[in-house]
C-alpha cells in the first residue's frame, strides 16, 4: 500500500489506492481545510515535498501555475502515484484547526422557509468572502444597531463551494432577536453576520458507530456534521434519534427519510412527546424510548444537540447506557432571555 508522510514530525499514514490526499488525512483525524472537495477553491492547497501524484482535475483559478511550480498541490483531487508522498502540514500532532472568525460579514437573505410552527429555516449568501468553518460550528446573526442583539445559531449545512449557509432558527416569545428574524427579516434584505465558532465538531478520526439525539433545532448542527459524514463515504453505523412535540414538530422530515434510503448504513428514528405515534413509531421522551432502541453505548460516539433540558436529559440516559465520556459531544442552546 502506498503511504503519506506528514512533514516536518514525519509521521507515516497509510494510503489505499484510489482514495484521495485529504480522505485519508481526514480519516487519521487530521483536519486540512477544505471547502469545495472538487478543486475549485484551493482551501486544500499543500506542498509535496516529494513523490508523484495524480492531481485529477481542478480550476485554473484554484491553483496558479507559480503554485504549480512550487510543488503545491490541491489535496481534494490529489492521488499518490509514487509509493511514497511526503507533504509539508502542520506539526507532530497536527489538530483540528479552528478557521479565524469573520466579523459583519454581509449576506443576502435567499430563502425564508416555514418548516414547523416555530421555526424557520433561513438561507444567506454571501456578497463577500464567504465563512469558512467546520461541520457542527455557528455563526452570530443580529443586529444591534437596531436593537436585536447577536445571537449564535447553529450553521444546518455542511459548508458549500458557493458559501451558502442555512440556519433553523426558533422563534423565542421572550428574544429580542428571533422574533426579528422570522417577522422582520425579509428575502432579499443584507445581513451581517460573524463567525464561525464553537467545537461541536465531527472527529473524523473515530471509527465507531455514531449516535445523534436532537430536538427542535438542535437538529441543524447534527444535520450538517451528518450530511458531511455521510457524503464522505464513511461506513460506520449512524442513527438519529430525533424528538418532536407532535408529528406537526418534524423538521426535514422528508430529507431524513431521503438519507436513510440513500445512506445503507444511516437509521432515522423520531419520537413524539405530546400525542401518540399513528405510524406505530416512537413515543415518549429520549431517557425513555433510547435503552429500547440501542441498549448499550459503550462503543458509541454520541453527539446531542437541543435546549438545556433535553441536553441534560440525554446525557443522564446515554451515560446510564455506558457512553464513554470522552465520545459524548454536546450542543446546549440556551433560551434568548433579552
Ligand atoms: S477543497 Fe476546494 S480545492 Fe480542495
Amino acid at each position: 500500500m502506498k503511504k503519506i508522510i506528514i512533514q516536518p514530525s514525519g509521521k507515516e499514514i497509510a494510503c489505499p489506492s484510489g482514495e484521495t490526499v485529504l480522505s485519508v488525512l481526514e480519516k487519521q483525524g487530521y483536519a486540512l481545510p477544505n471547502n469545495c472537495r472538487a478543486g475549485a477553491c484551493g482551501e486544500c492547497k499543500i506542498k509535496v515535498l516529494s513523490g508523484e501524484f495524480d492531481q485529477g482535475f481542478i480550476m485554473d483559478m484554484a491553483l496558479s501555475q507559480e503554485d504549480r511550480d512550487l510543488g503545491y498541490g490541491l489535496m481534494c483531487m490529489a492521488k499518490p502515484i509514487s509509493d511514497v508522498l511526503e507533504i509539508e502540514f502542520g506539526t507532530a500532532d497536527a489538530q483540528p484547526k479552528l478557521f479565524p472568525p469573520i466579523e459583519n460579514s454581509w449576506h443576502i437573505v435567499t430563502d425564508k422557509i416555514q418548516r414547523t410552527p416555530n421555526l424557520i429555516e433561513l438561507k444567506l449568501s454571501p456578497l463577500g468572502q464567504s465563512i469558512k468553518y467546520w461541520p457542527g460550528q455557528y455563526a452570530m446573526i443580529g443586529d444591534e444597531a437596531s436593537g436585536h442583539p447577536l445571537r449564535p445559531y447553529s450553521i444546518a449545512n455542511p459548508p458549500r463551494s458557493d458559501g451558502e449557509l442555512s440556519f433553523i432558527i426558533t422563534k423565542e416569545p421572550n428574544g429580542k432577536t428571533s422574533p426579528w428574524i422570522h417577522d422582520e427579516v425579509n428575502i432579499g434584505d443584507n445581513i451581517k453576520i460573524n463567525g464561525p465558532y464553537g467545537t461541536f465538531l465531527g472527529d473524523p478520526s473515530v471509527d465507531t458507530p455514531i449516535l445523534c439525539l436532537a430536538s427542535g433545532s438542535g437538529l441543524a448542527p447534527i444535520l450538517s456534521l451528518l450530511n458531511a459524514y455521510l457524503s464522505r463515504g464513511n461506513k460506520n453505523p449512524v442513527t438519529l434519534l430525533f424528538s418532536a412535540k407532535t408529528k406537526a414538530d418534524l423538521l426535514h422530515h422528508g430529507k431524513l427519510k431521503y438519507l436513510e434510503s440513500r445512506y445503507v448504513n444511516f437509521k432515522y428514528k423520531y419520537t413524539l412527546t405530546q400525542e401518540s405515534n399513528k405510524d406505530g413509531g416512537l413515543e415518549g421522551r429520549i431517557d425513555k424510548v433510547l435503552p429500547l432502541l440501542i441498549p448499550e453505548l459503550s462503543n458509541y460516539s454520541v453527539y446531542i444537540a437541543g435546549g438545556v433540558s433535553f441536553v441534560g436529559s440525554c446525557k443522564n440516559i446515554v451515560r446510564e447506557l455506558g457512553a464513554k465520556d470522552e465520545l459524548v459531544h454536546m450542543e446546549e442552546y440556551f433560551a434568548q432571555q433579552v
